[in-house]
């Protein structure tokens, strides 16, 4: 057990900050008389006292040859090394640690939510809500149902990410700041003047920047919640409609209707296309209709800079790179790997669940073409370890059963809120006193002071 995390305070009823504190021997250098300044920078009082981490400091010779040496330079030794008693309280204890410390491992029920509730209320800063999820992401639009453990009952949140802001309804709509890098990520793959088809839009979260950045964008979402909340962000982040157009249909219809009506002339004036898809559980199903798009098309097509999709899937299972592609050649339902540019693993959604981006290149043998015909995949085709054939069904490798209109998602994962928890809290005004600094600060002092001796 570590030292300096809170004692185990089991089955209590309320929280009572006072069953937290903590007694602990807390190694400790004492320096006085000297030029305090060169050790701890911006220092002016006589003395100091620098607390070590327990852990792994238990004696003089804990430390290393060359911080010994630097500490005797500056006519420091062992006769400065004490331990000293020190009483760690609520306040210098992460929410994490509270929270381990109150709760049994796996244990669920009335008290486990209000602790809860109670801790990452008092302990994130700013917090407004905690909330906990009380269903799975079970339907169409993604988002969930709530119940509020502490605070406000209102939903409506407002966050900041890559530049702009983003107003929404958090119980209504879809949200998650962990996809915050593979938005700035797309973001920073498309340059001004491009073009990009959002088909599952949500409330703006790759749409917004890129029309910021003077991306052509047309945005779509099936949720209303969502399209008026995108409608909003657009508008407070002073977007210019010539770079906006918003859409409220299912995503097979913005492909077949309003991808197939712009497309065209895009791909005349050479302009960079790319359709985002980002609906992990399903976007795959929605491949076949690039198929054939454009085939009616009465004029020729420029093909020199072919449309680009990211397509996002779920993918379970160790071969993941090769599950992501098996299931996209599934979806089309013809070989299409030589179409496939990129493969990317964009986080881990749980053990073994792996959310994945792929990159295919929408080329005139597609839009156009008869590839169809010609690339069937009536013979099977081997990927990693897979063997892919038509009308067998790669394992599902989502939790999601169902279809595009009627979407059943059985996600087992609790989601903990819309609340980060915090870095450690334990800022020295909140420590009692022995002096002002606390023990992560000292030691981290410690580690600058070693540096600057190391440069004397
Ligand atoms: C996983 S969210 C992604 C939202 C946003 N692009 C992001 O990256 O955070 C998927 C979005 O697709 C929308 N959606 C679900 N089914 C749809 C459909 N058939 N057609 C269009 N949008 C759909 C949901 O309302 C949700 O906003």
């Amino acid at each position: 057990m570590n030292i300096l995390k809170p004692p185990e305070v089991r089955e209590i009823t309320s929280l009572d900050k006072k069953l937290f504190q903590k007694e602990v021997q807390l190694p400790c250098l004492t320096l006085k008389d000297m030029k305090l300044s060169q050790i701890v920078p911006h220092n002016t009082e006589s003395e100091v006292r620098i607390f070590l981490d327990p852990e792994k400091v238990s004696a003089w010779t804990s430390l290393t040859e060359d911080a010994r040496k630097v500490l005797n330079d500056l006519k420091v030794d062992e006769t400065n090394l004490k331990k000293v008693e020190y009483v760690l309280q609520y306040e210098n204890f992460t929410a994490d640690d509270v929270l381990k410390s109150v709760l049994p491992p796996d244990k669920e029920g009335k008290h486990v939510k209000l602790h809860k509730g109670e801790i990452l209320y008092d302990k994130v800063h700013g917090c407004k809500s905690v909330v906990n999820k009380t269903n799975m992401i079970d339907n169409t639009y993604r988002n969930f149902k709530m119940e509020v453990l502490k605070g406000d009952d209102d939903m409506l949140t407002t966050v900041k990410e890559n530049g702009c802001t983003f107003k929404f309804d958090f119980s209504k709509v879809y949200w998650n700041s962990r996809l915050c890098t593979e938005h700035e990520r797309i973001v920073n793959k498309v340059n001004s003047g491009d073009v990009v088809f959002d088909v599952f839009a949500g409330v703006g979260p790759f749409s917004v920047p890129l029309a910021k950045k003077k991306c052509y964008v047309y945005a779509n979402d099936l949720n209303p919640d969502s399209y008026n909340w995108l409608n909003h962000n657009a508008k407070a982040n002073k977007l210019n409609e010539t770079y906006f157009k918003s859409f409220n249909k299912d995503g097979g219809e913005f492909i077949r209707e309003d991808i197939k009506k712009y497309l065209p002339d895009c791909l005349n004036n050479k302009q960079n296309v790319y359709i985002v898809m980002n609906l992990p559980a399903l976007a795959v199903q929605f491949l076949k209709d690039f198929i054939g798009l454009l085939k009616n098309y009465d004029t020729e097509l420029n093909f020199s800079s072919p449309p680009i999709v990211f397509v996002y899937c779920f993918a379970k299972g160790e071969d993941y790179v090769a599950i992501a592609k098996s299931l996209v050649i599934e979806n089309f339902g013809f070989d299409v790997s030589d179409k496939i540019v990129d493969v990317f693993k964009v986080r881990t959604v749980s053990s073994m669940k792996e959310m994945m981006r792929v990159t295919i290149k929408l080329d005139g043998d597609l839009l156009v073409g008869d590839l169809p015909k010609k690339r069937k995949l009536e013979e099977g085709l081997e990927l990693g370890n897979k063997k892919i054939n038509v009308g067998v069904k790669v394992e599902d490798t989502t939790e999601d059963v169902g279809n595009r209109q009627g979407l059943v998602h059985l996600e087992n994962k609790i989601r903990k809120g819309p609340v980060k928890l915090p870095k450690p809290d334990i800022s020295s005004s909140k420590l009692p006193t022995i002096n002002d600094e606390d023990v992560l600060e000292t030691q981290k002092k410690l580690e600058e002071a070693t540096q600057v001796l190391h440069n004397i």
